[in-house]
């Protein structure tokens, strides 16, 4: 079958040890795969960057949407995007079983939701028989996150959490350096997360900043759930290792809130290597301060999300490198077929989603084409990832709720 020829080609022609050469903007099957959204319409926050992301890949073309909760605002939306009338709809039920019908329905959707409609909405997607692209936290409770889990394996269906810092060409450099050895056994990791929006009320900010603080819809954590699970996962992504055990407090710095806005986290890696990671909403001056440190008895890497193309490495004793995002110069193949542009025109969030959506259409038309891809073709994050993010919550509630004892993570 042609289809499945150009694929083994491709992938033949890109094996594991070139696979610094394959392009992530060519789609496998030859042509775009059609995606649909729930969520993302006027006043979204997130959606807008996913849109942008999967058009951006190449690998998607938004066909359908339940854009709002308001059908008004769906549909008004649905004519931004230049979604068919046929296609928007006020209700992601009726998309789901609408769309799993359709000769030319979509392949994915992407929910892009506020957390606690993520179990429900995913659930109904992978039940039509259709991959899911999932923000995070996966769910708000451990046991939804587990039964999504079970029905992704039992439907064999992909379902994709977006963790976009993980797609930064230079945090893809770091993880692979890690591996490589560069800092040698890892004796201590800082991460941390810091945002301002939430030091005083500021009634404009949006649906989103009331709800991230409500217990009846997010569970047991605010800021550790919302920017927690982006820290966590950067670490675990980039170290290889998980978080073992912490020792959480939560505090509410910026406006009274029902809910924390600051946590402070000591973690034990699995190797019994001691951590940090400290999250807030409550810190004037800090936009989108994602920044992971790792030190090793070999070396150091530093990553800032505010300075995305930007990696600072020292091996000990010697002088300070820095890797700047671009081809050839110390970058390593799987950090260059993230990387689209020179050196010198600048890439960032944007970009870091496109290759999110890039390497989710190769998995995903990789399944639909039946074809196994070889391992590391993709470096993706999936529903084991989701269910570990709400581990680590559950872990970090568990801990402060308890007066700040260690916790292990459960499995
Ligand atoms: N991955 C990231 O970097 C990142 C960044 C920000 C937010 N998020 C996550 O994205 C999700 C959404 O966050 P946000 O800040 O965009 O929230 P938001 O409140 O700004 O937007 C939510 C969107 O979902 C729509 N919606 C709500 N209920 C719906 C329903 N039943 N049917 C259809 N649409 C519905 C709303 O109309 C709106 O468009 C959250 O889970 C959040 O944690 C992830």
């Amino acid at each position: 079958m042609p289809l499945l020829i150009s694929l083994k080609t491709h992938y033949g022609e890109h094996s594991m040890t070139s696979v610094g050469k394959c392009n992530l903007r060519n789609p496998l099957l030859g042509r775009r795969l059609r995606l649909g959204f729930v969520g993302g319409g006027r006043g979204g926050l997130v959606g807008q960057w996913h849109s942008a992301g999967a058009r951006l890949s190449n690998h998607w073309e938004v066909l359908a949407g339940a854009l709002s909760s308001d059908p008004d605002n769906a549909h008004a939306s649905a004519a931004e995007w230049m979604i068919a009338t046929n296609r928007s709809y006020s209700d992601w039920n009726e998309m789901a079983e609408a769309e799993a019908e359709r000769d030319d329905g979509i392949e994915a959707v992407s929910i892009v939701t506020p957390n606690w409609t993520h179990h429900r909405i995913a659930a109904a997607f992978l039940k039509a028989g259709i991959d899911v692209i999932l923000d995070k936290p996966m769910t708000t409770t451990v046991s939804d996150a587990r039964e999504l889990l079970e029905l992704q394996r039992a439907t064999g269906r992909v379902v994709v959490m977006t963790y976009p810092h993980a797609h930064h060409a230079m945090v893809r450099q770091a993880k692979h350096m890690i591996r490589n050895g560069a800092v040698g056994t890892i004796r201590q990791a800082h991460v941390e997360y810091a945002q301002e929006w939430a030091t005083s009320p500021v009634p404009d900010r949006g649906k989103g900043a009331i709800w991230r603080r409500d217990p009846e819809k997010v569970g047991r954590a605010s800021t550790t759930a919302d920017v927690g699970t982006h820290a966590y996962h950067l670490l675990h992504t980039m170290t290889g290792q998980d978080i073992a055990s912490v020792r959480a407090e939560f505090h509410n710095c910026g406006a009274p809130q029902p809910m924390e806005d600051t946590a402070f986290v000591n973690f034990r890696l699995e190797n019994g290597a001691p951590g940090i990671l400290w999250v807030t909403q409550a810190a004037p001056g800090q936009y989108c301060g994602l920044r992971i440190r790792v030190w090793g008895d070999k070396g150091g890497l530093d990553w800032d999300q505010e300075k995305p193309e930007v990696l600072r490495y020292v091996p000990l004793g010697e002088q300070e490198q820095i890797f700047i995002r671009g081809r050839g110069n110390g970058i390593l193949p799987e950090a260059e077929r993230l990387t689209h542009l020179p050196r010198g025109h600048g890439e960032a969030a944007v970009d870091a989603w496109a290759n999110l959506y890039a390497e989710a259409g190769v998995a995903i038309a990789s399944r639909r084409a039946g074809y196994a891809l070889p391992e590391g073709s993709v470096e993706l994050s999936g529903a084991e990832d989701g269910l570990k993010g709400m581990l680590f919550i559950d872990a970090c509630a568990d801990s402060h709720e308890s007066g700040g004892s260690w916790v292990a993570l459960k499995q």
